[in-house]
């Protein structure tokens, strides 16, 4: 079924192993596959354990957010799916995902990323119009009679340059595009799993402040950015005004302040 993990993973894995807990074992890699999310979804329902990740160099179905396509072409990046299993830290999946994948980024290439709002891994432009995106986070969760199952927490991560359909060009982006030189994906993903299991000791204790903090430092744009999303009435503006505890973002629409909970926003 899977193949043999890469020389560079295994070794890159192998350094941050004392940090990783469970996360990345075991460890599926395909060359190619329809979605990571899918096939590490399968393995949960049989049985897979938190931790056991599915990662693959391009992806055929790839997915994102709104059931849009995730681009996945092979050798431009790095498709990741992860089986998580602890009801405590459930909640805080995607956050945890977005933060550790922005400071793997961080500290494995030294590239300053940003998070926006939900989870978009972004390196800021002169102007938001000019932010471009070089991950993303899709946690889809499964659940049965008991209550929550699992939730499979996706990253993709822009590695290298692409030819990025029409409707993305203008506004995706790949780590080494932006450094101008090579960076290591292997130390990336191990660096993302090690992070990502940081926090979920963290949250499995009730710990959540920790990692709401970080979150806000990585986003300055949840704070004093002009927004807008469609409503039922009309278009509604506002001024982004922080990230609640509940992960919803806060808006002040002239005297009030709204929580957006999901849906899309467009950041002027
Ligand atoms: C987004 O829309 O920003 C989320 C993109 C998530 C893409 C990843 S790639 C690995 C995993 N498998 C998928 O099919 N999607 C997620």
């Amino acid at each position: 079924m899977s193949e043999p993990v890469p020389d560079d993973v295994v070794q890159a894995l192998a350094a941050t192993a004392s940090r990783r807990g469970c996360f990345g074992e075991p460890l599926y890699f395909f060359t190619e596959t329809p979605s990571t999310n899918d096939v590490a979804a399968t393995l949960a329902d049989r049985g897979a354990p938190e931790g056991a990740t599915v990662f693959a160099w391009s992806q055929t179905a790839g997915r994102g957010r709104f059931g849009r396509t995730w681009f996945s072409p092979p050798g431009a990046g790095l498709y990741v799916s992860i089986v998580c299993r602890n009801g405590t830290a459930a909640p805080y999946v995607t956050l945890a995902g977005g933060v550790a994948v922005a400071d793997a980024i961080r500290s494995a290439t030294g590239l300053p990323v940003h998070i926006k709002w939900p989870n978009d891994v972004v390196v800021e432009g002169a102007a938001p119009a000019r932010r471009r995106k070089l991950a993303g986070i899709l946690a889809e969760a499964s659940s049965g009679r008991d209550g929550l199952q699992y939730v499979i927490l996706g990253f993709g991560i822009n590695l290298r340059p692409a030819a990025y359909p029409p409707e993305l060009s203008d506004r995706a982006t790949s780590i080494e595009a932006e450094l101008g030189r090579r960076a290591d994906g292997a130390a990336v993903l191990a660096e993302t799993l090690a992070r990502f299991a940081e926090w979920v000791v963290q949250l499995s204790r009730g710990e959540s402040r920790g990692l709401l903090s970080r979150w806000r430092e990585l986003a300055p744009s949840a704070h004093g950015a002009a927004v807008e999303w469609d409503a039922p009435h009309g278009v509604v503006s506002g001024v982004s005004a922080g990230l609640a505890d509940d992960g919803a973002l806060l808006v002040r629409v002239q005297n009030r302040i709204e929580r957006i909970i999901s849906g899309e926003l467009r950041w002027k």
